[in-house]
């Protein structure tokens, strides 16, 4: 059981959410800490032997299952109002328990700071969202040209290490995960590490200066070729550090008043992570403004009238993120005109498009494009999140939707989204959550 006081993350057992169309959405909200970085700051709190405090931690189900990981691990876990401190000097085991390791991709990221300081790891192959193929090959060559003998099975792998040395890599496509995990197995290898081709998506910006913060040596964060200085097998220390907010949240309430009209201040958005996005969505006619208040700041959205139907291609940062097309093309359901949508991540990540076709929308798959045919309005019915960010869509969909859209599987959305009903609610939103007990963990 984790030591997680006073977090609030609700049961979603049985739990459905229940929304309709109505009048257009008016005030501020916040969004809260990236799911995608804390999950990975948590994980290399394993590099230090002091103890790390993550802060602007969104209160998500998947943030519970990588504490509990750490703690299974040995690791000490504090969870407290939106706070994360994490004390790893006493892990014992090396074995992530493969329950929770199955239950999201992020849990391969416990692989590049485990074997890099305790010379094992065997790891269960990690899970996530149903989208398709997910394959870590880019991940065990990486670290393999560091020194690490990794053998594959059917259902986990297993790496060792002498001691990771430097490595000069090249990736072939910017990964994420695989910048990540090098990126975390360098800092405590003995001699210089060169990545090139490196991901630049802000939540890896992110976990780099974390991994400063500890006192790695890291150069060209941000860039495509980042340069790592181990530390021979020593420790980090001791950080205190600030989470992200969360761009595909922020995207969340934006499609939110795109779809239902008026104006929203997302307080925290940060508009330079979001560029390209922010641009389209200007384009498709949303009024789009930086914001600040002197104190904090974000993004004003407004929309008056329909919004224009504008062709959108999914790309690694600073293109257009596979994660906002559910998204965006819940938006183009009901845009004015039609627009070709096309996946350059993911092939198979268009799964939510038959919930959508049945709430009304006309999209017509074909290979990694989607081509959306605007309509007036959805029709609402009962429906399925079949992951965390199709499951926002859903909720998206319902809001343009004529009558209630009733979905299920909120269990994905509880995975990523903290407090997504409440939020929307608070800004005039028609939408409810039914049919859970609700508990802390
Ligand atoms: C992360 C995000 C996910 C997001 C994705 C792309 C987390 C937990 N998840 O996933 O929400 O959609 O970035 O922005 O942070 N690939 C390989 N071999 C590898 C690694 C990746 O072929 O070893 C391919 C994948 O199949 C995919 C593409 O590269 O087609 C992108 O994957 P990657 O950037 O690694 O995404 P994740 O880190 O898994």
């Amino acid at each position: 059981m984790s030591s997680i006081a006073g977090s609030s993350v609700a049961s979603s057992d049985g739990a459905r959410i229940e929304v309709s169309s109505g009048s257009p959405l008016s005030g501020r909200i916040d969004v809260p800490g990236a799911k995608n970085s804390v999950l990975k700051l948590m994980a290399a709190s394993l590099l230090g032997d002091g103890s790390c405090t993550i802060t602007n931690a969104p209160a998500i189900i998947d943030v519970t299952i990588m504490a509990d990981l750490l703690q299974a691990l040995g690791a000490e876990v504090h969870i407290e109002s939106g706070s994360i401190t994490i004390t790893a000097a006493q892990v014992h085991c090396v074995e992530p328990p493969a329950d929770l390791v199955e239950r999201m991709r992020a849990s391969v990221n416990l692989l590049g700071p485990l074997l890099t300081r305790y010379g094992r790891v065997r790891l269960a192959l990690p899970g996530g969202d149903d989208f398709g193929a997910r394959p870590i090959d880019m991940h065990i060559a990486g670290l393999e040209a560091m020194g690490a003998r990794v053998t594959l099975g059917e259902r986990h792998l297993e790496a060792t290490s002498a001691g990771l040395h430097g490595a000069d890599i090249a990736f072939d496509f910017p990964s994420v995960g695989a910048t990540e995990n090098i990126v975390t197995a360098a800092v405590l290898a003995t001699g210089m590490t060169v990545i090139d081709g490196a991901a630049r998506e802000p939540e890896v910006v992110d976990l780099c200066r974390f991994l400063v913060g500890m006192g790695a040596e890291i150069e060209g964060i941000g860039g495509p070729r980042l340069t790592v200085r181990g530390t021979s097998g020593r420790p980090l220390g001791s950080v205190e550090h600030r989470v992200v907010p969360d761009r595909i949240q922020a995207a969340t309430y934006i499609a939110a008043v795109a779809v239902s009209g008026g104006r929203l201040e997302i307080v925290d958005a940060r508009p330079d992570d979001m560029e390209m996005f922010l641009r389209r969505c200007a384009e498709m006619g949303l009024e789009i403004e930086e914001w600040s208040d002197g104190r904090s700041d974000g993004i004003v959205v407004a929309r008056e009238g329909r919004i224009r139907a504008v062709d959108v291609q999914t790309l690694p940062y600073p293109g257009i993120a596979t994660d906002y097309k559910p998204l965006v093309i819940t938006m183009l359901s009901v845009a004015n005109g039609s627009a070709v949508v096309t996946e350059n991540l993911y092939p198979g990540r268009f799964r939510y498009i038959d919930e959508l076709t049945r709430l009304g929308a006309d999209i017509r798959t074909e290979g990694h494009h989607a081509l959306v045919r605007g309509v007036p309005n959805l029709r609402g019915c009962p429906v399925r999140a079949h992951d965390i960010r199709a499951g926002a869509a859903m909720v998206v969909a319902g809001l343009a939707a004529q009558g209630t859209t009733t979905i299920t599987g909120v269990e994905h959305i509880d995975r990523g989204y903290d407090d997504l009903v409440g939020r929307l609610r608070s800004v005039g939103a028609h939408i409810t959550r039914l049919g859970e007990a609700g508990s802390a963990l």
